[in-house]
């Protein structure tokens, strides 16, 4: 392939990841973990369904970071996951240190490459991997919003009954409790959602988003959702490997945007090849950009934990 993701981490998300991305032909896939036997494993699993799959995309899996030289893009998917129980601000200073020490080796092996961080809390996350790098805002980013937005998109198809294909949500702020669903800006062809679902629905909707995480949890009772996580990263890695200029809810770091200064919270962002090439700022209402900036205002409190 002519491209080539890290994905550090071998869990349910990240294995997942590298499934969807082989697969897809998008890279050929490094997966490392501290436990490498895993990482071999699941990537020769992987890779002995290629023959029936049709794809020629390699997978590598190991725990040597030599093997991460020359990534186009490396995602992070490492940490201690969420239980029941436990909230994502919990994992936080454990989770930090895994970061930090994976972005200072992947750094070093591929200097040009893009940061994506699955890793949670995501935003507080994404912001240790960034003072880690000292990477430009355009190469780290964070993956939330396409999840979120698609288990939005999903409910509001659902709850209509038309294909999740016409349907379009948006999600921004937090990876959390301060997560920001904007209804009025949901569409389901063309049409706006406030026209076709009565108030208190919508309201359902949202709220369904917002527990989305901890509504599989509950199911799972040991470990977190990956089908859509892995899916939502794959989103984000074909926009920018193919160029495209996809405008996907990411993670990034604000500088002014939405009236929030150097704080990583989930924003409208266009992919491409240069990772985050714009913030695109929308124009919200004041309750809104309150709670935007609320969201932002967690984040900064959680990274002082640091
Ligand atoms: C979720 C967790 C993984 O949203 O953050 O499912």
């Amino acid at each position: 392939m002519d491209h080539k993701v890290t994905i550090v981490g071998s869990g349910n998300v990240g294995a997942t990841a590298a499934q969807r991305i082989v697969e897809r032909e998008l890279a050929d896939v490094v997966m490392l973990d501290i436990l490498s036997n895993v990482a071999m494993g699941k990537a020769l699993d992987i890779l002995e369904s290629a023959p029936i799959l049709g794809f020629n995309a390699t997978i590598e899996g190991g725990g040597d970071y030599a093997m991460s030289a020359g990534s186009d893009i490396c995602i992070l998917t490492a940490g201690l996951v969420r239980r029941p129980g436990v909230s994502r601000e919990d994992l936080v200073v454990k989770n930090a240190e895994i970061v930090r020490g994976a972005v200072e080796q992947l750094i070093r092996r591929s200097p040009d490459t893009i940061l994506l961080i699955v890793t949670n809390p995501l935003d507080a996350m994404c912001e240790v991997a960034r003072r880690a790098s000292g990477f430009p805002r355009e190469r780290v980013l964070g993956m939330a919003g396409v999840l979120d937005a698609s288990r939005m998109r999903y409910f509001i198809a659902h709850e209509l009954g038309v294909s999740v294909e016409d349907v379009d949500a948006l999600v921004l702020g937090g990876h959390g409790d301060t997560m920001l669903a904007l209804p009025r800006l949901a569409t389901v062809n063309g049409v706006p959602l406030p026209q076709l679902l009565r108030p208190e629905r919508i309201q359902a909707i949202v709220e369904r988003t917002r527990e989305g995480a901890a509504e599989i949890m509950n199911y799972y009772k040991q470990g977190a959702a990956y089908y859509t996580p892995s899916a939502a990263v794959v989103d984000m890695v074909a926009a920018i490997l193919k160029n495209k200029r996809k405008i996907l809810p990411c993670s990034a770091y604000l500088q002014g945007e939405y009236g929030i200064h150097d704080t990583f919270v989930g924003v409208p962002c266009k992919l491409g090849r240069r990772g985050v090439e714009e913030v695109v700022e929308l124009p919200l209402d004041d309750t809104e950009r309150a709670q935007l900036l609320h969201a932002a205002e967690t984040v900064q409190k959680l990274l002082t934990r640091l």
